[in-house]
């Protein structure tokens, strides 16, 4: 290992499952991630969203959303791509990237534009895979029964420092 390795990033990745019975409980853990990620400070974090369609992706965004403050409605960004939240002191900019028909046309979202100290929600990642790198967070949600199953993945110290928080 070499000095600028932290000796924690040997531990990673750190990663979890768990069941969510129903789309309230989907809402509800996407509250309860962003309960650690509140005072977050260390920079750009990007967590990929994946799964099927209808895998409850938007689902979990509106839950996370709704616990770092944000009141209104959580549209899905199908359409739009991205849709922006302007909270206090922590931004979150909430993408979908399954219309994206290259990866390249990710330079058109002028994602290099927004602040550093944000946190990048991103569901069909697999669309810019190259483009976007590796994630801090990489949530699974794949079908279970009437419910989900859930796999959280932290792939990065700081990430795994959250998730310590959980
Ligand atoms: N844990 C769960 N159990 C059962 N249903 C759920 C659960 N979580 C979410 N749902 C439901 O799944 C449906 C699809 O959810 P959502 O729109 O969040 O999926 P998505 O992954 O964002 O899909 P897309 O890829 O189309 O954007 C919604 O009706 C939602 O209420
Ligand atoms: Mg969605």
């Amino acid at each position: 290992m070499t000095d600028s390795v932290p000796p924690e990033a040997a531990m990673l990745p750190v990663s979890f499952a768990m069941l969510l019975a129903d789309a309230a409980a989907t809402e509800h853990f996407g509250e309860r991630l962003a309960g650690a990620v509140k005072g977050y400070s260390d920079g750009r974090l990007m967590i990929f969203l994946q799964g099927d369609l209808g895998a409850g992706k938007t689902t979990f965004s509106r839950g996370f959303l709704r616990g770092l403050g944000h009141q209104g409605r959580v549209p899905s960004p199908t359409y739009t791509l991205i849709e922006p939240y302007e909270l206090d002191p922590l931004p979150v900019y909430h993408m979908d990237l399954y219309r994206l028909q290259d990866g390249a046309e990710l330079e058109f979202l002028g994602l290099e534009d927004l602040p550093e100290q944000s946190v990048l929600l991103i569901e069909w990642p697999e669309r810019a895979a190259a483009e976007l790198g590796e994630p801090d967070l990489r949530l699974c949600l794949s079908l279970a029964g009437q419910g989900r199953e859930l796999q959280l993945e932290a792939l990065s110290v700081r990430a795994a420092k959250l998730l310590s928080e959980l």
